[in-house]
């Protein structure tokens, strides 16, 4: 029998939103290949993601990716171990076309296939890296994970593998829909967040003092409040003023706003519960002021993936994919896709105590 280390290498795929990615990891840390196609600029015109559009886009779009992520990775069918593919949450149809796409796979194949939480793989973004860099550092439990998406923000206790519980969230939009919609106010386009992050760079944080929602006594995040100020203030402007709008000034302080209230809240939640570190993901986790402020803020070990493993893609998908694959899990090929899917109604995989941080040595029996 050889005594050569067996490598175990999940095929993920994503799908929840505008982006087909697909994506080989190794032992559930190292990238292989990293393969994203965004369909930003279809959605641009209409200042957001056009669902019917989307899930027709990733019918195009998914048997390329799959075959480049392998072709990228020196990989065949052949060398994959299991299917790893996000179930929810998202939008309906996109989801469904991963999905079914997958079901595709693990029936030629004989694959396992995994169903994974969009917003778990966000989280396992902070324990992978890209074949050739230097592997991050690994976070040590428990956890404040602060998830800030285009659908979701959410603030939340992880205890170890798989064992989270929710501390509070946002009771309007999430965090990149407001950068989102601030960004049309703006003329900025879409994705927002970039554009703001972009034109803020050369405008004044304080040029204007946007209302922070703090909601004492709870672990909430609001952001309608200060939306409205701004769409207030820009109106006013245009209705009062001749000269052009400050829209850097504006930007500026508008991200400056969302910055404060995400980083004070994170922050107490970590001290007040005793957190070994706090990990920052979701796509607007690749803006680098609050990357900057929060590690500024912090004193425990912020981990932050690096910038292509925070917007979606299909590397967090088989990260996740990989430590319930470990855990025992395989999905019947008959599961539905869960658009409306709380990270607390997430079940964890049968055998969870199997699953360690280091880098298995060979492939589970
Ligand atoms: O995680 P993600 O790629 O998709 C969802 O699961 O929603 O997040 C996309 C969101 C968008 O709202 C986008 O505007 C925001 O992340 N975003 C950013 C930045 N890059 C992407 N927000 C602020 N600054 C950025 N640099
Ligand atoms: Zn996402």
């Amino acid at each position: 029998m050889s005594s050569r280390k067996r490598h175990l290498r999940i095929l993920g795929l994503e799908s929840s939103c505008d982006e087909t990615a697909a994506s080989v990891l190794e032992d559930g840390r190292v990238i292989l290949s990293h393969v994203v196609a965004s369909q930003a600029d279809l959605h641009s015109r209409y200042g957001g993601v056009f669902p019917e559009m989307a899930s027709r886009q990733h019918l195009r779009t998914f048997y390329p990716v799959v075959e480049q992520a392998l072709k990228e990775a020196h990989v065949s069918l052949k060398d994959i171990d299991a299917l790893a593919v996000t179930r929810g949450p998202g939008l309906p149809g996109s989801l469904v076309v991963g999905v079914n796409f997958a079901k595709g796979l693990a029936l030629a194949t004989g694959l396992p296939l995994i169903g994974v939480h969009h917003l778990e793989a966000h989280i396992y973004a902070a324990w992978i890296h890209f074949e050739g860099a230097r592997p991050p550092q690994l976070p040590e439990f428990p956890l404040v994970i602060l998830i800030v998406s285009g659908g979701h923000t959410e603030l939340v206790w992880m205890e170890g593998h798989f064992r989270y519980r929710r501390l509070g969230g946002t009771r309007d939009d999430a965090a990149g829909e407001a950068f989102d919609k601030v960004a049309r106010m703006l003329g900025l386009g879409y994705p927002g967040g970039p554009a703001i992050e972009k034109v803020a760079q050369s405008g004044n944080p304080r040029a204007f003092s946007f209302p922070r929602a703090r909601l004492p006594g709870t672990w909430d995040f609001s952001f309608s409040g200060l939306k409205t100020a701004v769409l207030r203030t820009v109106e006013t402007w245009k209705r009062t003023r001749q000269d052009p709008l400050p829209v850097a000034d504006l930007a500026a302080s508008f991200q400056e706003a969302v910055v404060d209230m995400l980083v004070e809240k994170t922050v107490a939640a970590a001290l007040e519960y005793g957190a070994q570190g706090i990990v920052l993901t979701g796509g607007v986790s690749a803006n680098q002021r609050l990357r900057t402020r929060l590690k500024e803020a912090s004193p425990v070990p912020v981990y932050v993936p690096p910038l292509p493993l925070c917007t979606d893609n299909a590397s967090m998908v088989a990260a996740a994919g990989h430590y319930r694959f470990l855990a025992g899990q395989q999905d019947p090929l008959d599961f539905d896709v869960l658009p409306t899917w709380p990270l607390t109604e997430l079940t964890p995989p049968p055998h969870s105590e199997r699953v360690q941080m280091e880098v298995p040595a060979d492939k589970p029996k």
